[in-house]
């Protein structure tokens, strides 16, 4: 039979891996962090010694395609291992996330991290955070959410998680980082930022972690 899909897409920090982790946990179904794999390749760019501002090149996107076909990792629990190495911690740096946003445009990327995103979908069912998660990886999800949140109220959450981390912010600088990466994401050709078709769309400013999940188990009991 096939696996319960529920897609939560939104912009940076919008509490949808939050949201998503919470879900996949109190309804027993798997997890998919779509975001981890597009900052494991962005990880693997940086060390190869790209900068964030490099214009790709044909030769960079046969790269991309590369390093993504033979991406070896594995997601335990909160670990996620590149090979032998834990990068849970490394990945979530602001550059990373940043360089995953550039080469998040790569159409032939995103082709190469299908199969494996889709791989996800197994036992019971499935919560899938990204960005493209009901538009693109999982179009006949029977469970669709954009999750929202004022630019103030993401920028604010995106501090306080980089501060819990050990990292340091600058809250300037955070809300000119989430402006651009949401401006790139969701002008991009492929794979656009944009509420999947039957996607509800729940803006959480104004919501805790408790209550948005409370909203996502209404709707999905309303499926079944
Ligand atoms: O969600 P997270 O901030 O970890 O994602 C990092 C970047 O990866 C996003 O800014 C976006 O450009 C890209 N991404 C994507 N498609 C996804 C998930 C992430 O393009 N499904």
């Amino acid at each position: 039979s096939t696996p319960f899909v529920i897609t939560l897409d939104g912009p940076t920090a919008s509490g949808k891996g939050a949201v998503a982790q919470v879900l996949a946990a109190h309804l027993g179904f798997a997890y998919l962090d779509s975001g981890a794999l597009y900052r494991l390749i962005a990880l693997i760019a940086l060390r190869s010694g790209w900068k964030v501002n490099r214009e790709l090149s044909t030769a960079d996107e046969a790269h991309l395609v590369i390093w993504a076909s033979n991406l070896d990792v594995s997601f335990v629990g909160e670990d996620i291992f590149l090979g032998e190495e834990n990068v849970a911690q490394d990945i979530r740096d602001e550059e990373v996330g940043n360089m995953a946003s550039k080469i998040a445009v790569c159409a032939w990327l995103r082709a190469a991290l299908l199969d494996r995103q889709r791989a996800f979908a197994q036992g019971t069912g499935l919560v899938a955070d990204g960005r493209d998660m009901g538009s693109v990886v999982f179009p006949d999800a029977p469970l669709k959410v954009f999750l929202t949140a004022s630019a103030e109220v993401r920028a604010e959450r995106r501090y306080k998680q980089l501060i819990a981390k050990g990292f340091s912010a600058n809250m300037d600088n955070l809300v000119k980082d989430l402006n651009d990466r949401d401006a790139r994401d969701m002008a991009r050709e492929h794979a656009p930022l944009k509420p999947a078709q039957g996607a509800y769309v729940l803006d959480s400013s104004d919501l805790t972690l408790e209550q948005t999940v409370d909203v996502v188990l209404k709707l999905c009991a309303e499926q079944v």
